[in-house]
């Protein structure tokens, strides 16, 4: 290991051989942006933000080596070198026979779900992803949320916050017997705030699964923070390395689908995996009208390449001990100046507990707008709002808010430096002093759905 977490500053285990210039503005400048954007985050400009927290997603630097595979790629439209070696990679990694590639997760769940499930049935997980839960929901299906009642309550300190209840996973696989075509758990859990699940968890579900014989899925894009917080935090497996634990975990289950714009460290890419072969055919046949040829689906050869590369290049110690410190770097400083974040920090974000911080602003007035917008106006850094403006609803005119009001600072993958985490920690020193005056916001666009993408604000 090339660095220690406590005593050591934290280092990028890479050198930097691409460089683009960051977008610096000043205050009143961004002022005029946010302006114009009708304080909404998601409509201004990347070009007008200097540090984008906004998602890890798709936002990964790549490797030399990864630029390098592309450059060698086969474009075969049918069975290319490309797609083998990607094939190749992903069967080493998970132990699954038959691999599908799809150009993001969501085109992986939406192929899985749509072969597979009926209208009326129930899919249960420990918390569904947003894209996850609608691709079920819109075929008819509910997706059942059984995540361990300690991640309902953002200061408790637990290992493996992401853990689905295996009690109640118990009690639901009885209680819809021959109902559910299919069993799920996201790792790391992102609605949790990206919280890992433990192998022993992950082998209790999969046993119950067995038992009512459901077939059993990952939701997977975060595989490999996922297991180095295993390799951390779960005694067995304190000398295993990451790659041996990841491939334990997909030992336990029937199949996977991944976004790999995550932990694949690609800008786009996905794929679906499955032990057995019974709904390949049908998979496959689905994946040729909707995606593409089965051995390239949606992707390019050398998208297949790059991420053949990133899902090996991911499994590194050093970088994997480096991308946690990062967020337990950046939670434990935010902490230590007075902003509540949600505990203990995920894998790929901090979330800090906007209602906590701004307490004199109620939840009708967006206490996480205020603080994604200040932090915007403040640093330039782009967050996102995960509260009432994306979860708010109206009951016959009576507004109901979200559980939580959360700020989300998601850290894209060897992009940001030490410094540049330095230099925003210390401009947030002086949100933490005006913090009592800053105002709530209203809608003066509110979408009839999906909101926080293109609503607009003023402030109060
Ligand atoms: N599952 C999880 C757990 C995710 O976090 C995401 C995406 C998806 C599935 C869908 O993958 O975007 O490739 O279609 N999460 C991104 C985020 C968008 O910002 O958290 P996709």
């Amino acid at each position: 290991m090339i660095m220690s977490q406590k005593k050591r500053t934290i280092i990028e285990p890479f050198k930097i051989k691409i460089v683009e210039p960051l977008p610096m503005f000043t205050r009143s400048q961004r002022a005029e942006f946010l302006e114009i954007a009708g304080n909404n985050l998601f409509l201004i400009p990347a070009r007008q933000v200097t540090f984008d927290f906004l998602t890890d997603s798709g936002t990964t630097a790549m490797s030399a080596n990864q630029w390098g595979a592309m450059m060698v790629a086969d474009e075969s439209y049918a069975g290319s070198r490309s797609y083998e070696k990607f094939e190749k990679v992903v069967q080493s990694l998970t132990g699954y026979e038959h691999v599908i590639p799809t150009h993001q997760g969501r085109a992986a769940e939406h192929l899985l779900f749509s072969t597979v499930l009926k209208p009326g049935q129930k899919v249960p997980s420990n918390n569904h992803f947003d894209t996850t839960r609608a691709n079920i929901e819109q075929l008819g299906c509910e997706a059942v949320d059984l995540v361990i009642d300690e991640a309902s309550q953002p200061q408790l300190e637990h290992p493996f916050k992401g853990n689905i209840c295996l009690k109640k996973l118990e009690r639901f696989c009885e209680e819809n017997i021959g109902n559910i075509p299919l069993g799920m758990i996201t790792v790391t859990n992102n609605t949790g705030g990206g919280q890992p699940v433990s192998i022993e968890n992950i082998r209790g579900a999969a046993k119950i699964y067995q038992k009512y014989n459901i077939p059993f899925f990952i939701d997977a894009c975060r595989f490999a923070e996922n297991a180095f917080f295993v390799k951390q935090r779960e005694s067995e497996f304190k000398n295993s390395s990451v790659k041996n634990i990841v491939q334990t975990m997909f030992s336990l289950a029937s199949g996977c689908v991944v976004s790999a714009k995550k932990d694949g460290l690609v800008n786009i890419g996905g794929f679906l995996a499955l032990k057995k072969g019974d709904w390949v055919q049908g998979l496959r046949n689905r994946l040729i009208l909707t995606e593409g040829f089965v051995t390239y689906g949606g992707l390019a050869a050398r998208d297949l390449e790059a991420l053949a590369v990133g899902l090996e290049e991911v499994l590194d110690e050093n970088y994997l001990s480096y991308r946690l410190a990062v967020s337990q770097y950046m939670s434990d400083r935010l902490n230590k100046m007075g902003v509540p974040t949600l505990l203990p920090p995920g894998g790929h974000a901090v979330y800090i507990d906007a209602k906590k911080f701004l307490p004199h602003i109620p939840p009708h007035e967006f206490p996480g707008q205020a603080l994604a917008c200040e932090l915007y106006l403040a640093e330039g850094v782009r967050s996102c709002e995960i509260g009432s403006v994306m979860f708010g609803a109206k009951k016959n005119g009576e507004f109901i808010p979200s559980k939580l009001e959360l700020v989300r600072l998601a850290f894209p993958r060897r992009v940001y430096t030490q410094s540049h985490f330095d230099y925003i920690l210390e401009g947030l020193e002086q949100v933490v002093e005006v913090k009592d005056k800053l105002k709530g916001f209203a809608f003066t666009y509110e979408p009839p759905f999906l909101k926080h993408f293109t609503a607009r604000f003023k402030r109060l």
